[in-house]
Order: structure tokens, then sequence, then C-alpha cells
């Protein structure tokens, strides 16, 4: 297994945009672009109340749909929250976990990143997992550190079997939304670390089967140098998938 056999992924994050007529019609347009692009699978995840509508839209599209959350109970006395199962019957296929904005300003950590994966893998949805470090840790020359310690902990008790419906994002906290990329040799070298880090848990051949993404500033304009390094194999992109243009040129690179 390597690079050209691993699935590339190209998801887009929403983050808090978009009303649900506004989804409709992102995710039509986005669907237009991408249409016979299937090098790489495309995904859009989108705000919770927006669901029905960008599953509609996507109906028959080669756009698949994910939320940006899930919660690690079945069910109960936590309001404000949504079950995996309740994603699964709207025909969401993936779910964001562990995005660094809300470890950053809703107390996520990886014991709750680990208990969400786990919980998710459950109801049969792919998890597209968010981990990086942040600015500091990277002066401090101990982001291999970081981003190992954080692969190790939100992966705990998670199965090889399970590790299929796994993709690791690797987003360094200091690239994102601010126009400061990763060069591609920094993204190649920590998604590179990632990827030992599962060797070391799973063995090599879930290690090279698994996709990890980029995530951070990418778009059109440096998408393609990103992609093109041996341990990136994907992307999560946030302000440039919302103008499916710019979403289309980043796909249009994964080919
Ligand atoms: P930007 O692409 O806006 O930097 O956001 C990246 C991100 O956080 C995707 O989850």
């Amino acid at each position: 297994m390597n690079k050209a056999t691993r699935k590339a992924i190209i998801a887009g994050n929403w983050k808090m945009n978009m009303t649900p007529s506004e989804a409709a019609v992102a995710v039509k347009k986005t669907a237009e672009l991408v249409e016979g692009k299937n090098g790489c699978e495309v995904v859009l995840c989108v705000p919770f109340v927006d669901i029905a509508a960008a599953v509609e839209a996507a109906k028959g599209t080669n756009v698949k749909i994910g939320a940006q959350n899930v919660h690690f109970e079945a069910k109960g006395a936590f309001t404000g929250e949504i079950s995996a199962a309740m994603l699964v019957e709207c025909g969401v296929e993936y779910v964001v976990i562990g995005h660094s904005e809300r470890r950053q300003y809703f107390g996520e950590t990886d014991e709750t990143v680990n208990k969400r994966t786990k919980a998710a893998l459950a109801a049969g949805l792919k998890v597209l997992l968010c981990l990086g470090e942040v600015r500091d840790e990277r002066l401090a020359g101990i982001t291999d550190e970081v981003v190992s310690m954080q692969t190790k902990l939100d992966l705990a008790g998670i199965s090889a079997e399970d590790m299929k419906n796994v993709i690791i994002a690797y987003e360094p906290v200091w690239a994102i939304g601010t126009g400061l990329t990763a060069t591609p040799e920094q993204a190649d070298e920590t998604c590179g670390v990632i990827r030992a880090t599962i060797a070391k848990l799973y063995g090599n051949d879930v290690a090279e089967a698994t996709t990890i993404q980029y995530g951070g500033s990418m778009n059109d304009q440096n998408a393609a140098e990103l992609l093109s390094k041996y341990h990136v194999d994907g992307g999560l992109i946030g302000g440039a998938s919302l103008v499916p243009e710019k979403f289309d040129a980043i796909v249009t690179a994964a080919q």
C-alpha cells in the first residue's frame, strides 16, 4: 500500500457558515463543478441545521455530506447535543471530531475526542479526526511529540478494523484561518510523524492504508503542491470550501 492506493479525501468544513437555503445552493453548485472527478472522495461538512438541505441537494452526485461534531452518548439529557444515530438517519456519512476550534472554545479534550470517535464509528460514520500543534508548541520544537501524543490518546481503544473508517486531519492550529500555511515539507513531515505513530499502534499495513489530510489555509493556489507530498492524502478546507469554484480547484488538484 502506498500513496497511490490510499483514498484521497477533499473535505470542506463550512464551520458556522451558510443557512439551509444557502447550503442547498452551495452544495448543488459544488456538485456540478466536481461531477466526474472521482479521483478523490468529495465531502462537505455542514452545520447541523443544514444537513437535511445539503443531503437533498447532494442526492445522485459524488458529494458526500458530513457533520462537524457528534456527542458520545446514544441519547438522554444532553441539551443541545446530537447523537451519531441521529446523524446517520439524516444521511450523514462523515463527521469532523476534535477540531481545534472545539478544543479551544468548547472544552474538547483528547478524552472526549476519543469517546466521540468511538460512538461515531460504532454507528457506522466515517471520522475526520483533527489534531495538530499550536504555534508555541511548534516554536518550542515539540510538534512531533504533541501530534504523536494526540494520535495515541485520540485513538485509544480503537481497533485496527475500525481504522478503516478513521481519517486523520493534521491541522496545525497556527495555520487555521490565518493565511499562514505549513510548507509542503512541514505538512509532509508532520503527517509522516502521525503515520509512524499509527504504525507503532497498529502496524505498517494499517498506517500505510490510513488517509491523512492536511488542513490550514489550503486553497486553490497551494493545494497541488501540498497534495503532491507522500504523506498528504487530501485536505480539510475551511474558508476556501465556502466558494464552490475555489473548492473545485482543490478537488481538481487532487485528481
Ligand atoms: P481554513 O482553511 O479556513 O484555514 O480552515 C482550516 C480548517 O480549520 C478546516 O477544518
